[in-house]
């Protein structure tokens, strides 16, 4: 059992837990992710270690509410447990001193860019940092971002905070003036990564992204998270979570994403009809 020691709300929807697991904590490395399954009967989600403190042995997970579990997730208080929280999974982060880089996290995504972005200021990296979120109420982490970024920009679609627009656009404006940068990351949406991609390709510029299919297992036994890399077929929870953004096939990440949308909006039918029934 793995107790939950601390719990914040970052937004309306966005919640993060600090959880006691000493052998994930032991072991984790930016860039990897736990299987977290809440009671014997729950169905297991990947989510990614956003922070981890070795000599506490706490790990920190980021999560929106997006559907069944995620929701139950967050009913959760401090002092509860939850079942099964296995990690850390997934290949780690390659950090380099590359030179200049540019860290780019979008919505949740915010979360597991930032332990890279941590990562690679530490290695030496000049570390420009973009962050993007609907709007001003759904950023959180500024702070954390800041103090590990050389530069931070914050872009919002409605330019309530920082300046009005998408994460693309001062991308493209310093790829634009200037030719020292190496490498880019970006964890965000699906639909984001992929316009990250396509616009650094023509650049020529080394990209990573963290790919987000459903995942079951975490271990390459169940195949649900397959994905394709350039000709071949590539299990994300083994061989990723991050690939080379230029050879993803993006449009088959997005039609298996939305594979069990049926099912999803029956579980979260379900459980909020059997949540109002034990209120009453
Ligand atoms: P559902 O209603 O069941 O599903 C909503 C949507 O979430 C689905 O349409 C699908 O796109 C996705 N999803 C559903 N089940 C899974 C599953 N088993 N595996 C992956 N995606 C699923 N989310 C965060 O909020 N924070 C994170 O740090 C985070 N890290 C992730 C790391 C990895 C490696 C991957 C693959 C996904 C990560 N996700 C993260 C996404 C998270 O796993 C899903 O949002 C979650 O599983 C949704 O479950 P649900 O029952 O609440 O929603
Ligand atoms: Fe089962 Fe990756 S989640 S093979
Ligand atoms: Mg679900």
């Amino acid at each position: 059992m793995y107790r939950i020691i601390e719990k914040k709300e970052l937004n309306s929807s966005l919640k993060s837990m600090v959880i006691e697991a000493p052998h994930v904590a032991r072991a984790a490395r930016p860039g990897q992710f736990v299987i977290v399954r809440i009671h014997e009967e729950g169905e297991r989600i990947p989510l990614t270690i956003a922070d981890f403190d070795r000599e506490k042995g706490t790990v920190t997970i980021v999560f929106q509410e997006v559907g069944k579990s995620t929701m139950h997730l967050g009913t959760l208080r401090e002092g509860d447990t939850i079942v099964t929280f296995a990690g850390p999974l997934g290949q780690p982060s390659e950090i380099e001193d590359y030179g200049k880089v540019i860290c780019i996290g979008g919505g949740v995504g915010i979360a597991p860019i930032y332990p890279i972005v941590r990562a690679l200021k530490d290695k030496g990296n000049y570390v420009i940092s973009i962050i993007g979120v609907r709007s001003k109420e759904l950023l959180f982490w500024e702070d954390k971002m800041r103090d590990s970024s050389d530069e931070l920009i914050i872009c919002t679609d409605d330019g309530s905070c920082g300046r009005k627009g998408v994460v693309t656009e001062p991308l493209k404006e310093i790829l634009d003036s200037s030719n020292t940068i190496s490498r880019v990351w970006a964890i965000g949406p699906a639909v984001m990564m992929k316009y990250v991609s396509a616009l650094t390709r023509p650049y020529n510029i080394h990209t990573i992204v963290s790919l987000n299919p459903i995942m079951i297992d975490g271990t390459g036994m169940c195949g649900g998270c397959r994905v394709i890399i350039g000709d071949e077929s590539r299990f994300v929870c083994v061989d990723g979570p991050e690939f080379n953004a230029h050879t993803v096939d993006w449009d088959n990440l997005l039609k298996r994403l939305q594979f069990y949308k049926k099912e999803e909006r029956l579980a979260i039918d379900h459980w909020t009809h059997k949540c109002k029934l034990n209120n009453d």
